[in-house]
């Protein structure tokens, strides 16, 4: 299986902080903090990498990464998104570097407390298909800002609506994602939403439509650094009381 960290898109969220560097270069703790998504994904098993970024602090990445062996990676590629397009868009750049393989996808900016490794060794026991990872988010108001599953009572994903109004569960779709080789072409056919993009979360329904959606609940924290002020402090605070990608 292939790694793939997408560190692109505007940061806008994170605004001013974000004019003057890659929201993924901001610290987090003692590391910038895509780190903490590469240590994942390598944690995982898996040391083939591409990291996906854009604008023009793209080379800080180089810089910061190199060949990426200091991170445990074999094969470190780069890719350049030229606008950020939307997630599903910054992964179909990653097409050939995944060559027909299978691929875990995280985005730069999400963190979590504990290794995902059992994670990925279940969708290596799923025959084809797509997995996604929950999290249990207590308060509406944040799942308002994320991609929400509805469940039926048999633990099937039914749908998932992106920054729902009026939220289908009490979870969240963290950044984490396991597709098998037909994402390349799930995501050649999507169509840009509302607000311009490629989302993610229409790749994910295309699974969900075929019936070939499977999820983890994560245990632990999650957090999402990027999606305001507040969150990029409180995942800073958490990670350095308790640590990141433990066990
Ligand atoms: O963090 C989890 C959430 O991430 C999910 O619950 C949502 O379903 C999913 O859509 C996503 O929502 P966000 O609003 O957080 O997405 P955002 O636009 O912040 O992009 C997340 C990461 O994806 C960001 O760290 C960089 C990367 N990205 C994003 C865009 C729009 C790119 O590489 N290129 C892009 O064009």
């Amino acid at each position: 299986m292939k790694g793939v960290i997408l560190a692109g898109g505007t940061g806008s969220r994170l605004h001013p902080l974000t004019r003057i560097t890659n929201k993924h270069l901001l610290p987090i703790h003692d590391r910038p903090m895509i780190a903490y998504a590469i240590e994942a994904v390598v944690k995982a098993g898996i040391t083939e990498l591409m990291v996906v970024s854009g604008g023009t602090h793209a080379g800080e990445f180089l810089r910061l990464l190199g060949n990426g062996h200091d991170y445990g990676i074999d094969r470190l590629s780069y890719g350049y998104q030229d606008k950020p397009g939307g997630i599903a868009e910054a992964l179909g750049l990653a097409e050939r570097f995944v060559g027909g393989d299978r691929v875990l996808v995280m985005l730069g900016d999400n963190i979590m407390e504990r290794s995902i490794r059992h994670i990925a060794e279940n969708f290596e026991r799923q025959d084809k298909g797509a997995r996604i990872v929950l999290s249990a988010v207590d308060e509406p108001a944040h799942l308002c800002h994320l991609g929400v599953p509805e469940l039926d009572g048999d633990g099937r994903v039914t749908r998932i609506v992106e920054k729902p109004n009026d939220p289908p569960s009490n979870y969240g779709v963290t950044g984490i994602y396991f597709y098998d080789a037909d994402v390349f072409q799930v995501v050649a056919e999507l169509e840009p939403s509302a607000r311009g993009e490629l989302e993610i979360t229409d790749v994910n329904n295309y699974y969900v439509a075929q019936e070939a959606m499977s999820y983890d609940v994560l245990d632990g924290f999650w957090g999402d650094a990027g999606e305001s002020i507040d969150a990029y402090y409180a995942v800073n605070d958490f990670v350095r009381a308790h640590g990141a990608n433990k066990g």
